[in-house]
């Protein structure tokens, strides 16, 4: 017989206390205190000079990082959506272009594009949640400048057909890492615009197969032109807000560096004159403190142990729970790259998501309905009101009525059917580090037990 459900007064499956998902947030410890109390002995807080010589936290965090991703260069600055505006503004985005976005994802993603003044094109994700490559490609137009390919909720996004589709139609990749930061992906096939010399080569450590050139596998961020990746406190590692751009274009870098530096300020050459035609131009003060540059670069040693224990987690819950009749994963465009941030289940359908997630609430787990059409959630396109509506900051409404552009843009609540359908069938679970054996054993008990009474 089944146990009677916490929501109808049985007792909880998991009595152990639930976890904040602050991941790197809830490691703070010596090793930040140490970088800070550095900074702070030397009173060197501003990463191109202080009273005394002292190597910058901020340059020392971009070169750690660089390795760590495999790309050429990082940039620092002070938000994701600081690192996605930069890189599309790096990119030539501006009036006039369309840049596809998907219509999972944190309305930043979206909102960036607007910053760079171009216009946002929603479009669908697929089983995955992250974007799908079809609807992308069926969305491209002559204005299309770019796609912002966003590794939502800690998983790859399917980069293959992304960069494959990319290079077809001439548009640049900005890949979202705010979520995945430390993820992988192993290209399933050579040509799909990425330069990959000799794949299936490789060796079974991971961390060998990272740094060998010739390898198919890269850590995300590593395949756009240019990406971005936030140090939010809620992210994987953190420094309570910052943001990293990656690139293996020095142009890229160089543009990156200029529109984050109000005017290049800080370029090696300061007041050189620029070395080729759209190197320096005016931008804007993203710059990241050495405070901040501090406590990140104490989380980024950290990341794959992190990363580890997220990984071993979900396994953990997943194997318990994997058999149950009615109940399925969303589908992972590679298993192995996972950061393994959260666990999505998909219900059969949506009209027992709300009820399924309310009993797993009452068993003591942290899961949550990722789309509930009355309940506002910055996540999701349907919820993007200023978006929807067209809203802008001043009356001329730009950029949607910019001459450049010379189109109209329509926006609706039900414009990706196919994404509100899989969201609306979605509960997600948070996996933080932290937690025990316990506590992943219980939480795979409750969901075995909401299951069996419920599908
Ligand atoms: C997918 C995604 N992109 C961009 C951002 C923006 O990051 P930030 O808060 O660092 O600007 C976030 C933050 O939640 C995010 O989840």
């Amino acid at each position: 017989m089944n146990e009677k459900l916490a929501i109808d007064g049985g007792p909880k499956a998991k009595t152990t206390k639930t976890i904040p998902m602050y991941p790197g947030g809830m490691e703070i410890g010596d090793e930040e205190r140490k970088e800070v109390l550095e900074v702070l002995d030397r009173k060197y807080l501003f990463r191109y000079y202080g009273p005394e010589d002292f190597p910058s936290k901020v340059r020392q965090l971009e070169l750690d990082f660089a390795d760590l991703i495999g790309t050429k260069h990082a940039l620092a600055v002070n938000s994701c959506t600081s690192a996605l505006i930069s890189s599309l503004v790096a990119v030539g985005v501006g009036p006039g272009d369309e840049v596809l976005v998907p219509g999972y994802t944190f309305f930043a993603s979206a909102a960036s594009i607007l910053g760079a003044k171009a216009i946002p094109i929603i479009v669908e994700v697929d089983d995955s949640l992250t974007i799908d490559p079809r609807d992308m490609e069926a969305k491209i137009t002559d204005k299309t400048k770019a796609v912002i390919a966003v590794h939502m909720r800690g998983a790859p996004c399917d980069l293959d057909s992304i960069m494959a589709i990319a290079k077809k139609h001439g548009i640049k990749v900005i890949e979202d890492v705010a979520q995945a930061c430390g993820g992988t992906y192993r290209m399933r096939n050579a040509d799909c615009g990425m330069r990959i010399e000799n794949p299936g080569e490789g060796t079974k450590d991971l961390n060998s197969e990272l740094r060998n050139p010739k390898s198919q596998i890269r850590r995300l961020g590593g395949f756009g032109d240019i990406n971005a990746f936030s140090l939010q406190y809620h992210k994987i590692i953190t420094s309570g807000e910052g943001g990293i751009v990656t690139t293996n274009d020095p142009m890229l870098y160089d543009r990156a560096q200029a529109y984050h530096d109000t005017a290049a300020c800080w370029r090696p050459d300061r007041y050189g004159l620029p070395r080729y035609e759209g190197e320096v131009f005016p931008g804007v003060n993203f710059r990241m403190s050495e405070l901040t540059g501090a406590v990140a670069l104490a989380q980024v040693r950290k990341l794959d142990g992190l990363l580890a224990r997220m990984r071993a987690n979900k396994k953990r819950i997943k194997d318990q729970i994997s058999d149950l009749p009615g109940l399925t994963f969303r589908r992972l465009n590679d298993p192995e790259g996972d950061t393994a941030i959260t666990l999505v289940m998909f219900m059969p359908d949506s009209s027992i998501t709300a009820r399924f997630s309310e009993a797993l609430q009452a068993e003591g787990i942290g899961a949550e309905c990722i789309f509930d059409k009355g309940i506002p959630d910055w996540h999701v396109y349907a919820h993007w009101k200023h978006i929807i509506e067209k809203v802008s900051a001043t009356s001329e409404g730009c950029p949607y009525t910019c001459p450049f552009y010379g189109k109209e843009v329509e926006y609706s609540q039900d414009m990706c059917p196919n994404t509100l359908a899989y969201l609306s069938r979605s509960i997600q679970i948070d996996i933080p580090p932290q937690m025990t054996d316990d506590d992943c054993d219980m939480i795979a008990k409750g969901v075995r037990k909401v299951a069996g009474a419920m599908l």
